[in-house]
């Protein structure tokens, strides 16, 4: 897709098990599905769930006989080295290195960042063009975002996390003159609407407000966003194309997926809708 730069979107949350894996890999089907040519970081160097998603993808392939898309893969290696000042470095040009030998070929790069952090997660916030935080709905998932009162549920104090993605939106907008699109993805909604989900929707809006992130559905909690990982499919590789032989279930989630790929509002995105 000549003409826009390509796109570096950054899955991360310093929260372990909130969803960064499951909407990685379904942003990269999404984006390949919409005719996108897709490059992946992998940066949870120890799990590799990226990478092993998508070795099973080219395992089933051969099995079956299928020609499913793939996206260009590359999983940096943290650097060993002993003084944290030298890794750091090390490990901010091996990020740089990776991106630069994806940029040729692909229209948009997505990285999946470990549930910590690490210098090559900060490396990847530092380069974004957009940021995509996985939560669940729960207010220790919140926490990762801001603390909150007691009493009213306000958020207060921004945490960590939130200060680093504003270190990293100051700097671009100084050295670039740009910012970074921020997105804030629900995962694993339930069907119920409860108390908690009311008080936590109410915070998230009122800090999106605060420190200016955009709120975004997600995913639903379903069981074909985890039964497909052996094979490396995503429910959009169900005989992608035609709706024929789904289940109302599996016509859903294909749903919520584009929904979180459009939610990006990639220039890129529009162009290859445009085309068709
Ligand atoms: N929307 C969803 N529906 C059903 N299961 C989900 C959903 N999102 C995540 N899961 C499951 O929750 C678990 C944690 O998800 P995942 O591995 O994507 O999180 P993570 O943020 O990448 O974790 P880590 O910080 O360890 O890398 C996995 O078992 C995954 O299959
Ligand atoms: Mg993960």
């Amino acid at each position: 897709m000549a003409g826009f730069p390509t796109s570096l979107i950054v899955v991360g949350n310093e929260k372990g098990g909130s969803g960064k894996s499951t909407i990685t890999l379904h942003l990269v089907s999404g984006l390949m599905s919409a005719g996108l040519r897709v490059g992946a970081i992998d940066l949870d160097f120890r799990q590799q769930t990226l990478t092993h998603f998508l070795a099973n993808r080219v395992r089933w392939a051969e099995i079956e006989g299928l020609s499913l898309p793939m996206p260009r893969l590359v999983t940096p290696k943290p650097s060993s080295a002993e003084s944290r000042a030298t890794a750091e470095a090390e490990d901010a040009e091996r990020f740089r290195s990776a991106v630069e030998a994806l940029r040729v070929e692909c229209d948009v790069i997505v990285v999946d960042c470990p549930g910590a952090d690490t210098p090559l997660g900060r490396a990847a916030h530092a380069m974004a063009s957009t940021i995509v935080t996985p939560l669940n709905d729960s207010f220790v998932d919140f926490d990762v975002l801001a603390s909150v009162d007691p009493v009213t549920f306000e958020a207060k104090a921004p945490s960590i996390y939130a200060e680093s993605v504003w270190e990293s939106r100051k700097r671009q907008m100084v050295e670039r003159r740009r910012t970074i699109d921020w997105l804030v993805v629900r995962n694993r909604m339930t069907a119920q609407e409860t108390h908690n989900r009311k008080r936590l929707t109410h915070a998230l809006t009122k800090l999106s407000q605060r420190i200016g992130f955009r709120l975004a559905p997600g995913l639903s909690e379903r069981v074909i966003y985890r039964e497909l990982f052996p094979k490396g499919l995503t429910v959009l590789d169900l005989i992608d194309g035609k709706s024929r032989g789904l289940t109302m279930a599996q016509i859903a989630a294909r749903a919520e997926v584009r929904g979180l790929v459009s939610a990006l509002r990639l220039p890129q995105l529009g162009r290859a809708l445009a085309a068709g």
